[in-house]
């Protein structure tokens, strides 16, 4: 299979990209900025060559997204399958009274606007059928049963994502193409800290197994865990 895995340089988005170069698949890794910290990117690229194509892409930047299908399309690549990883969590903790709005604004950019950039260009070059995904990262902060009166703009950027997946889903339905928003549970990352019970290896399994339609989903609405079982909505 042929993917697209946005943030893949560190935490999660790397961990994905590992695991499915792993497993035979060739991954297109959108980075930010080829000056961000790419080093063990670059490293899984040398000892992958053929399987991993570092994309500049950075998806406030609907520029990097147009240059980036351009460029696929020329070679006459096609998808199989969108993983939206890449996200922020700022202004943590920040009480209402005290929140910058324009975090707030850049947080929806990166974690809703985002996707929904990627998904514009990159959907003409997604294969349409039952092998092909699309795969959100969500967050179980973005569920309106476990609302926690904080961490608005990472909140409610994630639970907006969890309905553009919704929509998208139907969207995509005579297409036949699965849409997920997957939480990845609490994992040790830069965003997750040390104190997080899993990791991202593990989550990264998980949801591959999703992708290669290795796990059965018991869930009937997008929003899942890495099981394939329904998160609250
Ligand atoms: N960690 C957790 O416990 C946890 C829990 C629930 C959900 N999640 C979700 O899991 C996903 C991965 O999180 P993580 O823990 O791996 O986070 P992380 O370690 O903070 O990594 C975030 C990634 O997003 C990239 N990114 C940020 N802004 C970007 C932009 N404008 N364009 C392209 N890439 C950008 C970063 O690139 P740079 O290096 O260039 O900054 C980095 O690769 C996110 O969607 C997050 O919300 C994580």
């Amino acid at each position: 299979m042929k993917l697209l895995i946005t943030g893949a340089n560190r935490g999660l988005g790397f961990a994905l990209t590992t695991e499915a170069v792993e497993r035979g698949h060739t991954v297109f890794a959108g980075v930010r900025s080829l000056e961000h910290p790419i080093e063990s990117l670059r490293q899984l690229r040398s000892d992958f060559p053929d399987q991993v194509i570092l994309l500049p892409l950075d998806v406030t930047d609907e520029a990097t997204c147009l240059s980036a299908t351009k460029r696929l399309e020329s070679e006459n690549i096609t998808l199989d399958v969108i993983i939206n990883n890449a996200a922020i969590l700022n202004e943590r903790s920040k009480r209402i009274e005290e929140l910058d709005l324009e975090k707030v604004e850049q947080s929806f950019q990166i974690n809703l606007f985002g996707p929904m950039r990627v998904i514009k260009f990159f959907l003409p070059i997604l294969t349409k059928g039952s092998d092909s995904s699309i795969i959100n990262i969500s967050s179980e902060a973005g569920s309106f049963q476990n609302a926690y009166g904080g961490d608005y703009p990472y909140a409610l950027s994630k639970s907006a994502l969890n309905m553009f997946s919704k929509q998208l889903r139907k969207y995509l339905a005579d297409d036949q193409v699965s849409v997920y928003a997957v939480h990845p549970g609490w994992i040790k990352t830069d965003m997750g800290g040390e104190q997080a019970p899993g990791t991202p290896e593990e989550s990264a399994r998980g949801i591959l197994n999703i992708v290669e339609k290795k796990q059965k989903i018991t869930s009937t609405s997008s929003f899942i865990n890495t099981k394939g079982e329904p998160m609250p909505l």
